[in-house]
């Protein structure tokens, strides 16, 4: 019983935020980062499949699920709204505790070591998982691309095998579709084990790790590029597409109510993940306190505005029913005659995808750098390149797990657990801040949530709700998603508990031998 007791103890230990403070003032990474380049690195990791993809299903219902129709605008709103509780929690902390790790970090303060440890274990689902969905979407954008050179291209390069540009569930999927014997499609490996490789998918993967290794500044000039781009195609979309609008496609506005409302709100969120993203480079960022909730707030404000407008006169366009949900946006253009705009739009689109891919990479790495710090992982893993100051072992590890993922898993899974991950780290650090507001009301927060605990409530209850929404219907990540918990939980059982209190062990010998 004692033993049991003190187990619960110490997975209970928190760290003090004083402790988290001096470790970022002591951390190795380069600060370079100002208010500027972290509106660009959140719009790089929001702005992505949401509004080039997902907006076509959330408005025309997709494969069986509800239109949100022209009130997909609405939806934006509720799902924006959601993230904004969420956003402001973020901004508290990242101002208070501004260390490398995101919502880890501040579990860590709130919650104690095992909390902790499970909620970087959760954030791997957001970022590193998420990332096999993006980096799967970037290879169709990239064949779409591909194909509008057809007439100059050589023909392998523009027809590809399908197991050359697939994992093995899609194009089995695509076998399966298209009445075709996989046998006959992908070679098997002595007659049994099938070989299907997404090829785009890796080397996008290697060259964006090649790139954080060569160093974050480096990382977010090339973002910048992207984001530019991205922006550009977006408001030459509303722009030119403002004049082809017939307010009769916007009636009815409402075609399922407020089921098609509240259907639309829960797809659409995933074009808002990735504001968070931002507090992961808190160690890199000149002046944290300041520029951390300009950061978060200021990305999703101009993300809700440019996917508002784009909504209003997509839906305004063209008629939602016919809506393509593959690439709604360019179609759109495409139906009113636009072809170069909508040809624009495919590179726009493939640059949205890059940012977010890159961002969500240097996201793992940093995360993954603080849980090696606190030794939950070997420490060895965290060491910082010599002459580029990157964790270069982590970047390549992060790396591997994407490839390894994009070869294995299923791209509608890999997204559902992703939207897990979220939910569960935005309830997370709404808690925490009505936690760390009890426990140290004192300290100095360079940027406080208005309205505690009203604010931070309602963020639980909207993450939640939409958390609990998708779960009932989506059974198997659901069980994935168990199943992750459970593999976080026997890693830290196994490895993590013990190396924590070999640490506790050593803390108490120093602090004796100083007596
Ligand atoms: N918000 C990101 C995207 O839409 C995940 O791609």
């Amino acid at each position: 019983m004692q033993n049991f007791k003190n187990v619960v103890k110490s997975a209970l230990t928190k760290k003090s935020t004083e402790e988290l403070v001096s470790a970022s003032k002591h951390s190795e990474l380069k600060k370079t980062l100002n208010a500027f380049d972290l509106i660009i690195l959140g719009i790089g990791a929001v702005v992505g499949t949401g509004i080039f993809t997902i907006v076509g299903i959330a408005a025309q219902g997709g494969d069986g699920g509800i239109a949100a129709g022209p009130s997909l605008t609405i939806s934006m709103v509720i799902a924006a709204i959601a993230c904004v509780f969420s956003a402001l929690c973020y901004s508290e902390f990242a101002s208070m505790i501004p260390v490398a790790g995101s919502a880890y970090t501040y579990t860590y303060a709130t919650m104690g070591e095992f909390m902790a440890w499970m909620v970087g274990w959760i954030l791997m689902l957001e970022y590193a998982i998420g990332n096999i969905t993006v980096a799967s979407a970037w290879t169709g954008y990239f064949m779409q691309l591909l194909k509008g050179f057809e007439h100059v291209l050589p023909n392998w390069l523009v027809n590809p095998p399908i197991w050359l540009i697939n994992d093995y569930r899609s194009a089995l999927a695509i076998c399966n579709k298209e009445g075709l014997n996989p046998h006959d499609v992908m070679p098997y490996i002595a007659g049994i084990i099938p070989v299907s490789i997404n090829v785009p998918a890796i080397l996008i993967v290697l060259i964006l790790t090649l790139l954080l290794v060569k160093g974050v500044k480096e990382s977010t000039k090339a973002a910048t590029i992207m984001v530019f781009i991205n922006l550009f195609i977006i408001i030459s979309f509303i722009v030119v597409g403002a004049f082809y609008v017939k307010p009769d496609n916007w009636v009815p506005f409402a075609p399922n109510g407020f089921e098609g409302i509240f259907s639309g709100a829960f797809i659409i969120f995933f074009a808002y993940i990735g504001f968070d993203a931002i507090s992961t480079t808190a160690e890199e960022t000149k002046n944290p306190q300041k520029d951390l909730p300009i950061g978060i707030l200021g990305t999703l404000l101009i993300c809700t505005i440019l996917y508002v407008a784009a909504a209003l006169v997509l839906t305004g366009m063209v008629d939602y029913n016919m809506i393509d949900v593959q690439a709604p946006i360019a179609s759109a253009m495409r139906m009113v005659g636009q072809n170069r705009l909508a040809g624009f739009i495919s590179v726009g689109a493939l640059a949205g995808l890059t940012s977010v891919l890159l961002v969500y990479q240097l996201g793992t790495t940093r995360i993954l750098y603080a849980i090696c710090r606190d030794k939950f992982l070997p420490k060895g893993l965290r060491r910082v390149h010599r002459h580029n100051r990157t964790p270069y072992i982590l970047t390549w590890l992060s790396a591997i797990v994407v490839i390894v993922g994009s070869l294995v898993m299923d791209l509608k899974i890999s997204a559902e657990l992703c939207n897990f991950g979220t939910f569960l780290s935005f309830i997370i650090v709404c808690a925490a801040v009505m936690i760390l507001r009890k426990t140290e009301p004192n300290r100095p927060r360079a940027f406080k949530v208005p309205f505690v605990p009203l604010f931070p409530i309602l963020g639980i209850l909207m993450s939640g709700g939409l958390m609990f929404y998708s779960m009932k219907s989506l059974t198997t990540s659901s069980l994935w998603f168990i199943a992750w918990l459970i593999a976080g939980l026997w890693i830290y059982t196994c490895y993590g508990y013990a190396q924590k209190r070999l640490e506790d062990k050593r803390k108490e010998f120093y602090s004796n031998k100083k007596y």
